[in-house]
């Protein structure tokens, strides 16, 4: 393993595809290994954009701007940091054999689409997810659901994040509504949507899981402690780390969470969310190739949080994954709609013991939209979280 220096012919260049704040802290910890880092993003002065060597806007769905734009900049390694990509032209670049892709063009493939992704794990590897069925019109929903997947039941667009476009539906007068829904958050308007047995458990966690090499060059797997969240709207609202467990439990979501990595192969630290029943049940619900927005955590638990072990990862450089501290994450949101917009507040937050925030720096704040995060770290994950919840609210955004 060499990495050459920046800005010179021998630089280690990585591009990132999707600049969000998540991308952001993969560009930094890339860069602290003196590694040249481009990014991408559908809109100008993404978080990740602000701090990469070179910044470029192009719609990353379309496949002849992603191969101009990799051509001109000529990157050995790609780093998708979002779904939304022509992920068909990755293949083709991966297939090029000059760049690698993080961790794989398939595993982009199938994670950009529920349906791909969803098939491999239960039908291919045979492991337990919630009941589920696809439907590509109103009519087929219905059928799906008086056939097997029943009430309640979550609708979901094939193509779709952040839990756009999904709703759970208790009763059929509620189907109609759900239907549309759908079709309003797809990415992509196929129409398409997947419907899942709503699963009763008890909670739910990410696993971060890390592919990296290990000193002999040999391809080892490493798990994080559980990450607990809570969701709101299909969106994380607030996490936390480690999420108690049985044994029994944890050792079920590492098995599972090793099939499914071991599918799709490659380097990298990956997000796989997991559903745990009231019987200790473990159910696969999804996984993100990236690190994930509910791992934002480990910037204050873990000795090497989950950019790092991701930048580490794909430089096939070795990883630890231990936690120094319990600690929790709860989200910023913008509050306004409104460009430009400043936070108050900080110097209170901040007068919190073991306390950090980040503020992403997005050009332009939505009710809804993640700005930060208040990230606190305690003796045990309650504390933390309680923490953490009140200096998220001390952070005010102001269009002022
Ligand atoms: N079948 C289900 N039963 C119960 N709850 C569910 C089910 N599917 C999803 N949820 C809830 O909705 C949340 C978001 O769902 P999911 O992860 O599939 O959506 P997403 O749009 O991919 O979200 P993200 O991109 O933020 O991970 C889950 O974390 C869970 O809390
Ligand atoms: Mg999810």
């Amino acid at each position: 393993m060499k990495i050459g220096t920046p800005l010179s012919a021998n630089a280690t260049r990585v591009m990132l595809l999707g600049s969000g704040e998540l991308g952001k802290e993969v560009i930094i910890a890339l860069q602290r290994f003196g590694v040249e880092v481009i990014a991408a993003d559908r809109y100008a002065d993404a978080p990740g954009h602000q701090v990469a060597h070179r910044a470029h806007v192009i719609d990353m769905t379309d496949g002849a701007a992603l191969r101009a734009l990799v051509e001109q900049e000529r990157p050995q390694i790609i780093v998708p940091e979002i779904e939304a990509i022509a992920t068909d032209m990755l293949a083709e670049i991966e297939a090029d054999g000059l760049v690698t892709v993080i961790p794989k063009a398939r595993a982009t493939q199938l994670t950009m689409n529920r349906e791909g992704i969803r098939c491999m794990v239960a039908e291919e590897l045979g492991l337990p997810t919630s009941g589920y069925a696809f439907a590509d019109s109103f009519d087929e929903l219905q059928a799906a659901i008086d056939a097997g997947v029943g009430y309640p039941c979550v609708i979901k667009p094939v193509m779709s994040s952040s839990g756009k476009g999904q709703s759970t539906v208790r009763n059929a007068e509620e189907l109609a509504q759900a239907w549309e829904y759908a079709a309003s958050g797809a990415r992509v308007d196929s129409g398409r949507v997947i419907v899942e047995a709503f699963g009763d458990f008890v909670y739910e966690i990410t696993l971060l899981t890390v592919r990296s090499l290990n000193g002999d060059g040999e391809v080892e797997t490493s798990f994080c402690e559980p990450i607990g969240h809570r969701q709101e709207q299909g969106d994380y609202v607030e996490s936390w780390q480690p999420q108690p467990m049985s044994s029994a439990a944890l050792d079920r979501a590492r098995e599972i969470a090793l099939k499914v990595t071991d599918n799709l192969g490659g380097l990298g630290l990956f997000g796989v969310e997991l559903f745990i029943d009231a019987e200790d049940r473990v159910y696969f619900s999804e996984v993100s190739p990236r690190p994930h927005d509910t791992g934002m955590v480990t910037m204050v638990t873990q000795q090497q949080n989950e950019f790092e072990l991701h930048a580490r990862a794909i430089l096939g450089l070795p990883v630890d994954t231990s936690l120094r501290t319990p600690g929790a994450s709860a989200v910023i949101y913008g509050g306004v709609e409104a460009k430009g917009i400043a936070f108050e507040g900080l110097e209170g937050a901040l007068a919190t013991p073991c306390s950090e925030v980040r503020l992403f720096g997005k050009p332009e704040s939505y009710l809804r939209r993640r700005m930060g995060v208040a990230l606190v770290y305690d003796e045990s994950v309650e504390l933390a979280r309680t923490t953490a919840r009140q200096v998220a609210g001390k952070v005010r955004p102001t269009t002022d």
